[in-house]
C-alpha cells in the first residue's frame, strides 16, 4: 500500500557558485523540480521547494585564486547571477539562500557537533599530500598530475575529467600542487570519517528492498555502490575556506563540502521558517524528494542519508529522481570549455522567451539517458510545435470569438459528435497527465499536455467555424464555446510546464486562478464572460538567429582548439629504440575512393614498393579522392590490420592536424621511389 503523506519537501540539489547556471544544469535538476512543485501547488498540496548556492569546495577557491580576489567575493557574484537566472525562468523556489550564511554555518556546525558527540565519527591520522612552500596539505583538486588510466595531464586528485575515472591523489603520476606548482610531500594528518560500512546493512534493506520504484539509473548506481561495499568517509578536510570542524584540536580543518552542502536544505529551511522548519524535516507524514544530476546520486542516497540516521531524528527521502546529463551539440557540456548555453545569455538573446527554453529542455529532458540539445532542435519544437500547435490554436480559438462574438464567451448549444469526442478527449487527459507527473516522467506529461492542444487545433480544422459563421451562428457558438473551454483547460494543465505562457493565458481568459482538479472541466468559463484581446502566445524563430548561435558555439569549439593547440603538451620521452619500432614508408597512391555510408573515411591503393596495400584514412571531409591519386604520401607499413567499416586497413596514412582540427597529408618534398623508409 502507498503511504499517505500530508506534505512534501521539494530539494534541488544547491549548485556551486562559482560559475553562471546553463541550461544542463535547468533541464537535469531545476525545471523538473519546479514543474513538480507547482503541480502540487496547483493541487492545493502542502509543499516547501528549497534551492540555494554551495559556496563552499575547493573549486570556488581556485577561481579566486586565479583571479586575484577572495572565495567570499566569488561567491558573492555567482550567487547573485544564479539567483537572478532561476527568477527569470520562473524557479519558484519558497527559499533561495546560501551556505555561508549564518543560519547554515551554525546548523552545519552543531550538526556535526552532535554526531560527534554520539560518537557516530571515526578519527583516523593518514597521510596526505602537503604543500612545502605554501605550508598546506592538498585536498583532491588541488592537486593535479598525470592520470593514471588514460594519462592526460592534468588530471585532478579526485577525478581525470578527460576519462572521467574516480581518483584519489595518491593514483596521480608526478603530482604536482595546483597551488604552487611544487612536487608535494607526503604528511600526516587527523580527519573525521564517517563510518559508512557501519550504515551498509540498512542502507542496503531501505534502498535496494524498500525502494524499487526509485528510477532504474538511481537505484542501478546504489546498488553497485553497495555490492562493491561502503567504507568509511571522510567529512574534514584541510583547507581555511569552510565551515571549520567545531572540535579542539581541528584547527586549519573544515567541514567537506559534501558534508556541509546538503544539510544546506536543512538550514534554508530553517532561515525561512525558523518557528515550524521541523515538520519539513522530522515529522513522519512529510514526504522528501531530492531532484539532483546523477553525479550526485552517492551522496543523496547513501552519504545523505547515512548523516541523518546517525543524527537519528530526520526522515529519510522518499525518492530521487536523478536526470542523466544533457550534451550540447553533441559534446558534453563544460564550464571550463565554455560549451554551454548559458542561461543569463538566453535571456539576452531571446527576451521573453523563458517559456520556449522550458518547454524545450523538458521535451528533450535527459530522464533515462544522456540526450543532447541542438539549436535547430530548439526552432524545429518553437516553430512546429509551440508556434504552430498551441498557439495557433489558442490564437485562432481567440480572435474567432473577438470576430463574431465581440470577445465574449458564446453559449454552448446542441452537441454534435465532433464536440462529444472532443469532451471524452478534455475529460480523460487530467489522469494521462497527472500519471505521468506522479511518476516524474516529465517529458511524458508534457507531451500529453500538447496532446490536447493538438485535439483542439484539429477540432477547429474539422468543424470549420469561420465556414458555417455563413449559415448557422448557433454552430459556431457551440464550437467556440468549447474551443476557449479547452484553451481554459491548456492554461492550467501547462501552468507546470509554461507558467509565462499559462498566466498569459489566464489573463486574456479573465480567469481568477488555476485549480488543478479542475481539469478536464469543460465549464470553465461562462457564457458571456468577456475575454480580453488576444495577443501572440509564441512567434517563430527565424533561421538567422540559429544560425547565430550555431555560430556562436563555432567560435567557441575554434578558439578551445587554438588554446589545446597552444598547450598541446609534448609526450614523455621515448627511447630511441621505441621509434626504431614504427616503420614508416612513402607510398604512390593508386587509388583513392570514399567508403560508402562513412562520412569521413577514404579507401586508398598504395604502391608500397613489394605490393598494393590498402589503407583507410578518416580524411574524407578535407579531400576529394581524385585530388590524391598519384600522390606520394607517408604512411605506418607495420601497424596491425585494423577492420574500419568492413574494410581492412593496412597501415596508416600521416596527416598533420591543425588547430581547427582539419588534416593535411604528409607529402615527401621530391619524388622517391614507392616504399622507401622515412627517417
Ligand atoms: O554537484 C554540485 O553542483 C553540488 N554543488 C551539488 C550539491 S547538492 C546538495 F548537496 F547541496
Ligand atoms: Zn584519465
Amino acid at each position: 500500500m502507498e503511504k499517505k503523506f500530508k506534505r512534501t519537501t521539494v530539494t534541488s540539489a544547491l549548485p556551486y557558485a562559482n560559475g553562471p547556471v546553463h541550461i544542463g544544469h535547468l533541464a537535469g535538476v531545476y525545471i523538473p523540480a519546479d514543474i513538480y512543485v507547482r503541480y502540487l501547488r496547483l493541487k492545493k498540496e502542502e509543499v516547501l521547494f528549497i534551492g540555494g548556492s554551495d559556496e563552499h569546495g575547493v573549486p570556488i577557491t581556485i577561481r579566486a585564486k586565479k583571479e586575484g580576489i577572495t572565495p567570499q567575493d566569488v561567491v558573492d557574484r555567482y550567487h547573485t547571477l544564479i539567483k537572478d537566472s532561476f527568477k527569470e525562468f520562473g524557479i519558484s523556489f519558497d527559499v533561495y539562500s546560501r551556505t555561508t550564511s549564518k543560519t547554515h554555518h551554525d546548523f552545519a556546525s552543531s550538526f556535526f557537533k552532535k554526531l560527534y558527540e554520539k560518537g557516530e565519527f571515526v578519527e583516523q591520522t593518514s597521510e596526505q599530500y602537503y604543500d612545502e612552500e605554501t605550508k598546506s596539505f592538498l585536498a583532491d583538486r588541488y592537486i593535479t598530475g598525470e592520470c593514471p588510466h588514460c594519462h592526460a595531464q592534468g588530471a585532478y586528485g579526485d577525478q581525470c575529467e578527460a576519462c572521467g575515472t574516480s581518483l584519489s591523489p595518491t593514483d596521480l603520476i608526478n603530482p604536482k600542487s595546483a597551488v604552487s606548482g611544487s612536487k608535494p610531500v607526503m604528511r600526516q594528518t587527523k580527519h573525521w570519517y564517517l563510518p559508512l560500512d557501519k550504515h551498509e546493512a540498512w542502507l542496503r534493506k531501505w534502498i535496494l528492498e524498500e525502494h524499487k520504484e526509485w528510477r532504474p539509473n538511481v537505484y542501478g548506481q546504489c546498488k553497485s555502490w553497495l555490492d562493491m561495499g561502503l567504507h568509511p568517509r571522510a567529512v574534514s578536510r584541510d583547507l581555511s575556506w569552510g565551515i571549520p570542524v567545531p572540535v579542539e584540536g581541528a584547527e586549519g580543518k573544515v567541514l567537506y563540502v559534501w558534508f556541509d552542502a546538503p544539510l544546506g536544505y536543512i538550514s534554508n529551511t530553517k532561515e525561512l521558517l525558523p518557528d515550524t522548519w521541523e515538520k519539513w524535516w522530522k515529522d513522519k507524514d512529510t514526504r522528501l524528494v531530492h531532484f539532483i544530476g546523477k553525479d550526485n546520486i552517492v551522496f543523496h542516497c547513501i552519504v545523505f542519508p547515512a548523516m541523518l540516521k546517525a543524527e537519528g531524528s530526520y526522515i529519510l527521502p522518499d525518492n530521487v529522481p536523478s536526470n542523466e546529463f544533457l550534451n550540447l551539440e553533441g559534446d558534453k557540456i563544460s564550464t571550463s570549455r565554455n560549451w554551454a548555453v548559458w542561461l543569463h545569455e538566453y535571456l539576452a538573446d531571446f527576451p521573453g522567451k523563458q517559456d520556449v527554453l522550458r518547454y524545450v529542455l523538458t521535451a528533450n529532458a535527459p530522464e533515462t539517458k544522456d540526450n543532447d540539445f541542438t539549436w535547430k532542435d530548439f526552432q524545429a519544437r518553437n516553430n512546429n510545435e509551440l508556434v504552430a500547435v498551441f498557439g495557433n490554436f489558442v490564437n485562432r480559438s481567440l480572435v474567432l470569438t473577438q470576430k463574431y462574438f465581440a470577445g465574449k464567451v458564446p453559449a454552448c448549444n446542441e452537441l454534435l459528435e465532433a464536440d462529444k469526442h472532443l469532451l471524452e478527449e478534455l475529460a480523460s487527459a487530467k489522469e494521462k497527465i497527472e500519471k505521468s507527473l506522479n511518476l516524474f516522467k516529465f517529458r511524458e506529461a508534457q507531451k500529453e499536455a500538447m496532446i490536447l492542444a493538438r485535439i483542439g487545433n484539429k477540432y477547429l480544422a474539422d468543424t470549420e467555424p469561420w465556414k458555417v459563421a455563413k449559415t448557422d451562428m448557433e454552430r459556431v457558438a457551440t464550437i467556440l464555446n468549447l474551443s476557449l473551454q479547452l484553451v481554459a483547460n491548456l492554461a492550467i494543465a501547462f501552468e507546470p510546464f509554461l507558467p509565462f505562457t499559462s498566466e498569459k493565458l489566464r489573463e486574456m481568459l479573465n480567469m481568477d486562478g488555476f485549480d488543478w482538479n479542475n481539469l478536464g472541466d469543460a465549464n470553465l468559463l461562462v457564457a458571456g464572460q468577456q475575454l480580453q484581446k488576444p495577443a501572440l502566445l509564441f512567434e517563430k524563430i527565424e533561421d538567422e538567429q540559429i544560425e547565430a548561435q550555431v555560430q556562436k558555439l563555432l567560435d567557441t569549439k575554434k578558439k578551445n582548439q587554438e588554446e589545446n593547440y597552444r598547450a598541446n603538451d609534448i609526450r614523455p620521452t621515448v627511447e630511441f629504440t621505441d621509434f626504431e619500432k614504427m616503420d614508416l614508408r612513402v607510398g604512390t597512391v593508386l587509388d583513392c575512393q570514399k567508403v560508402p555510408k562513412a562520412d569521413k573515411l577514404l579507401q586508398f591503393t598504395i604502391e608500397d614498393g613489394l605490393d598494393k596495400r590498402t589503407i583507410v584514412s578518416g580524411i574524407a571531409k578535407y579531400y576529394q579522392p581524385e585530388d590524391l591519386i598519384g600522390k606520394q604520401i607517408c604512411f605506418m607499413a607495420n601497424l596491425a590490420p585494423r577492420k574500419l567499416r568492413g574494410v581492412v586497413s593496412e597501415g596508416m596514412i600521416l596527416s598533420a592536424e591543425n588547430a581547427d582540427g582539419s588534416l593535411s597529408v604528409v607529402t615527401v618534398d621530391r619524388a622517391v621511389k614507392p616504399g622507401s623508409e622515412v627517417k
